[in-house]
């Protein structure tokens, strides 16, 4: 049988006209045109990827060695910890990996914010990319259970009994959730089963069809104008180079320089100061001793803190709730005419800022015991952090533009 693709013979010819590898390369490699003009913030998609891949391999081996009953859970990480050949390393990789993942992502979705990435075409990678977030939370949730110390223990607590608060059936939800009265073995069993195999293969999907999504479109850039537009005789656009070469060689610098900072927190500060695995964390479950503060790890802190703001129990898990929800809805509050943050005006820009530094004062407070100047300070930021979306339409609309170039330019 001839080959499907015309370019290839021998066994990869065999291969092609059975499976199309050779094309499948072709469309979402060598002729995957990219935008000329990706800068520093492009590179976190891929190391998205990098770390999914990393906590796939390094939970795949610290699940050889991890017992998933109450029993034994903490002793069997304190087993690999110490006993497991290079069982540190790949506890470490994984642990640091998990706040590494929120980092890499909450710098991903930044710059979907700054370039207007979410526009149209692009909704669907935007939607994609909260699932994929919605999704993360949770597996990082369910993970945090499984060493079964002070924190993941009353951690869990306070979470699933949040959803006790939903009305009618919020008490018979948290009994579900748990599969006990109390956070248990049967929790245990059923948040490992959740958080090895479900939620991975939910994330992957979504990943999957996230990057299909975009193969489809096009990817934006920093101007934010469609490379698409203007194409040579062959139908190439203009300003687009193959994605390989060109950007997995800019992308391997990238994952260097990530490597740096991330063999360094794992070999010199695995802990990151209580930021990455907190400290109560380092004493057993205890159902009979809670401790005296009880915070999420740093990624969650910011919605914790929005929930906190909140008086009343189910408004503030509605609260926490629809912070997360509100930007499924960001490709059609932004009115905006011009995708990139270069070409708006200050109203967008001063949004943007102030949205930022609501965020991190939340993450900020969310780490801390309350008090009543904290708590009107987290309140002021939950404001700003709903505002900046449910006002967005009206500043979008309102706000300046600047001339946007119909190519890219170089910068
Ligand atoms: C496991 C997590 C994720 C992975 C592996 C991932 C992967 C990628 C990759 C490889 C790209 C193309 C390269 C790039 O533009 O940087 C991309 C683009 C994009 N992602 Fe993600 N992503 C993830 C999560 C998210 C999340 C949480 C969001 C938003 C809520 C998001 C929104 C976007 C958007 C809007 C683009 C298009 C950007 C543009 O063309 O300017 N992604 N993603």
């Amino acid at each position: 049988m001839a080959s499907n693709h015309p370019g290839t013979t021998g066994l990869m010819g065999w291969i092609d006209s059975r499976l199309a590898v050779t094309n499948a390369i072709r469309a979402h490699l060598t002729e995957y045109y990219a935008p000329k003009n990706f800068n520093f913030w492009y590179f976190f998609g891929s190391l998205a990827l990098l770390v999914l891949v990393n906590q796939i391999l390094t939970g795949i081996w610290l699940t050889m060695s991890y017992k998933p009953s109450a029993a034994e859970a903490f002793a069997s990480v304190e087993y690999i910890m110490r006993d497991v050949e290079y069982g540190w390393l790949i506890r470490y990789m994984h642990s640091t990996g998990a706040s590494a993942f929120f980092i890499v992502v909450y710098l991903h979705m930044f710059r979907g914010l700054m370039y207007g990435s979410y526009k149209q075409p692009r909704e669907l990678i935007w939607i994609f990319g909260v699932l994929i977030f919605l999704a993360l939370m949770a597996e990082a949730f369910m993970g945090y259970l499984l060493p079964w110390g002070q924190m993941s223990y009353w951690g869990a607590q306070v979470i699933i009994s949040l959803f006790g608060a939903i009305p009618g059936i919020g008490p018979d939800l948290s009994l579900w959730i748990r599969g006990d009265y109390v956070v248990s073995d049967a929790t245990l069993n059923r948040f490992f089963s959740l958080h090895v195999i479900a939620l991975p293969l939910v994330i992957l999907g979504l990943v999957v069809a996230h990057i299909l999504a975009l193969h489809e479109v096009g990817s934006n850039n920093p101007d934010g104008v469609e490379i698409k537009k203007f194409k040579d005789a062959d139908g190439k656009p203009l300003d687009g180079i193959p994605f390989h070469p060109y950007y997995t060689v800019k992308d391997l610098v990238g994952v260097a320089v990530f490597l740096i900072f991330f063999c360094a927190i794992i070999f010199f500060a695995p802990e990151m100061g209580g930021y990455f695995l907190e400290h109560p964390n380092f004493d057993p479950a205890d159902p009979l001793k809670t401790p005296p503060h009880i915070a999420p790890v740093w990624y969650f802190t910011p919605y914790y803190a929005i929930l906190r703001a909140v008086p009343d129990k189910l408004l503030g898990v509605m609260a926490m709730g629809g912070a997360i929800v509100v930007m499924f809805f960001l490709p059609w509050l932004d009115r905006s005419p011009v995708k990139s943050i270069r070409y708006r005006g200050p109203l967008s820009k001063a949004a943007l800022a102030a949205f930022v530094v609501a965020f991190i004062i939340l993450g900020y407070l969310g780490a801390l015991a309350p008090s009543p100047g904290r708590t009107l300070l987290s309140q002021v930021c939950s404001v700003v952090y709903f505002a900046f979306f449910l006002l967005m339409p009206i500043y979008t609309s309102i706000d300046s533009t600047k001339p946007v170039p119909e190519r890219v330019t170089s910068k």
